[in-house]
């Protein structure tokens, strides 16, 4: 149901704040924020900050684009997203980082998810796990035709979507140095599935806007390369932002409305 105008409880917004934004990109960091809306629009506007969700507004190309934070994982981002389409937004963008399961992908690539696995526990709340997680056919095509026409080495494929970024995506240089027996050797079987990456909010996210009748798309630059090391590398991220909002404005200057 979208709401009039009534304040949202945890993002603390409102629809006329968001200037009746149809569009939403959502990084999970509160603190790339800014700097991603600016790089959207240099004009871009601060409208509100609460708890994990910081919220800017950017217009491109006479479109309104409300950039808003998720937090990290599918609960927090299961939050933004009940919001935000209460507030009237149909098309979310999730922007973020990644760690890469297959040797092709290198550091600075870009990863456009096509679905996702659904290693999570939100996206339950919303469909059984029978239900795909994936993404607007629409959404991801402009996202892939921005990256072609851009020149900017990306991969499409299957995301694995998982809610912690230690044991379930098997890392051990984690407390306990202990990963479950059910992740032990997941990145491996993973990989000889063709999934391409791990990061911790595509599936929450698709499906839900699936089970909505709402579009998602997902993209990620690659700061680990798990076929290598557990490590990330922060020199990668600097290279994949500026391609990341690239992408995103082109894809939502060439085609405005995908819903
Ligand atoms: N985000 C993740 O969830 N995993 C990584 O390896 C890197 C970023």
């Amino acid at each position: 149901m979208i709401v009039d105008d009534k304040k949202q409880y945890h993002t603390g917004l409102t629809r006329s704040q968001i200037g009746n934004a149809e569009f939403a990109i959502l990084p999970g960091d509160p603190g790339r924020v800014p700097e991603l809306a600016k790089a959207l629009d240099k004009n871009a506007r601060a409208i509100h900050m609460h708890r994990e969700y910081n919220s800017w507004v950017a217009v491109i190309d006479s479109v309104p684009v409300l950039v808003c934070s998720t937090g990290i994982g599918g609960p927090s981002t299961a939050i933004a997203v009940e919001e935000l389409a209460q507030l009237g937004v149909k098309n979310f963008i999730r922007v973020g980082t990644t760690g890469s399961i297959q040797k092709n992908i290198e550091f600075g690539d870009i990863v456009i998810s096509l679905a996702a696995v659904r290693l999570d526990g939100a996206s339950t709340h919303y469909a059984p796990i029978e239900y795909p997680a994936v993404a607007s056919l629409w959404l991801t095509n402009a996202l892939v035709n921005a990256a072609k026409q851009l020149g900017i080495p990306f991969h499409v494929g299957i995301t694995a979507s998982s809610d912690t970024f230690w044991p379930g995506q098997e890392r051990y240089d984690n407390y306990s140095g202990y990963v479950l027996r059910r992740f032990q050797g997941s990145v491996e079987e993973w990989r000889k599935l063709n999934v391409t990456n791990f990061e911790m909010e595509a599936a929450t996210l698709f499906t839900m806007c699936s089970a909505f009748g709402l579009s998602a798309a997902c993209l990620c630059g690659v700061i680990a390369k798990r076929t290598e090391s557990e490590e990330v590398n922060l020199e990668a991220y600097a290279m994949a932002f500026s391609r990341l909002a690239k992408i995103i404005r082109g894809a939502i200057t060439n085609h405005p409305n995908y819903l």
